[in-house]
């Protein structure tokens, strides 16, 4: 295993198409990290299942690969993730039937920004329904079916903000530390069936979610999907959970040397100026 500030070694595009292919799944994938996983995938020769609500989103990146050089095959399901689980798990199955699912990467998260008990309800709910129920479902369903084939990959998407509760997202917080703690739990199961889990805990990254409830877009150290990417595939099959990023990584560890509460205080000081983004 890899010390914390290490670099990641970059994956072997073709060993990595004969251990995760033939095609991927990508829940959330139209936009941000989503459709940067979807462009790096491809680029391994792997073809695509990509799943997400907004349809003119998947059209919009389905086209852009088909348009490249990959010469993969992209097939899309406008799927909403928040449905109830067995309804998803239908969709799913409908969608993915007669498809060889080698790698599914749970990357679709929403989340109301505000103080937690002035958001309505419902929207902590829907919240916990794509960031905590969806990945079980992803992992449950593609878990046994990669057991039966002997390989596969799955990655879910974890936070930095998994690290301890912080203002405003008290709710967004705690499903990325469900996420966290349920891929870990999958390493140790599934390894010895071929199948390799991991989390990824990016840290601010340029996406359109990221972006809806940024206050300045001035900032520093915020990460691009490219390179979250890029350490999420070359950290699979190599570790159960990964900070994205050198610097990430070894912001993480000096968060780890503190003690709890000045960890929230230092999160809550930066979470307390997020604005919500419109539902
Ligand atoms: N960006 C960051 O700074 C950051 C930091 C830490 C962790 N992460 C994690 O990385 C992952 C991707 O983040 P991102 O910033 O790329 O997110 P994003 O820009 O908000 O994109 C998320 C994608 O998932 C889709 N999605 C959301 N709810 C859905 C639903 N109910 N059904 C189907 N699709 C749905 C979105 O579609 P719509 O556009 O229709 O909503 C969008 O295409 C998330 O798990 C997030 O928690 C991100």
């Amino acid at each position: 295993m890899h010390a914390v500030t290490d670099e990641l070694a970059p994956i072997d595009p073709t060993a990595f198409a004969q251990r995760y292919g033939p095609r991927a799944l990508v829940a959330g994938g139209g936009v941000g990290l989503g459709a940067e996983y979807c462009r790096q995938i491809a680029a391994t020769g792997i073809d695509l299942l990509i799943v997400d609500r907004d349809v003119a989103a998947l059209d919009a990146i389905a086209s852009e690969i088909r348009g490249g050089s990959t010469g993969v095959d992209v097939v899309t399901a406008a799927i909403d993730l928040g449905q109830p689980a067995l309804q998803l798990l239908t969709a799913l199955r409908a969608a993915s039937e007669g498809l060889d699912i080698g790698l599914v990467v749970a990357n679709a998260a929403w989340s109301p920004v505000g103080p937690f008990v002035d958001v309505e309800l419902e929207l902590h709910l829907t919240a916990i329904d794509v960031n905590c129920r969806a990945p079980v479902v992803l992992g449950h369903e593609f878990g046994r079916r990669m057991i039966r084939r002997g390989r596969g990959g799955l990655i879910f998407m974890s936070s930095l903000a998994a690290e301890s509760g912080a203002a405003q997202v008290a709710l967004y917080s705690a499903t990325k530390a469900f996420d966290l703690v349920l891929a870990e739990g999958l390493w140790y199961e599934l390894r010895d069936h071929g199948v390799d889990v991991v989390a990824i805990r990016p840290g601010s990254t340029r996406t359109p979610g990221w972006e809806s409830s940024q206050p300045t877009q001035e900032f520093d150290g915020v990460m691009e999907p490219l390179d979250v990417v890029r350490d999420a595939l070359a950290a699979l099959g190599t570790t159960p959970s990964i900070a994205a990023g050198a610097a990430n990584r070894a912001a993480e560890a000096f968060f780890r040397s503190l003690p709890r509460r000045d960890v929230i205080e230092m999160m809550s000081s930066i979470t307390k100026d997020l604005v919500p983004a419109p539902h």
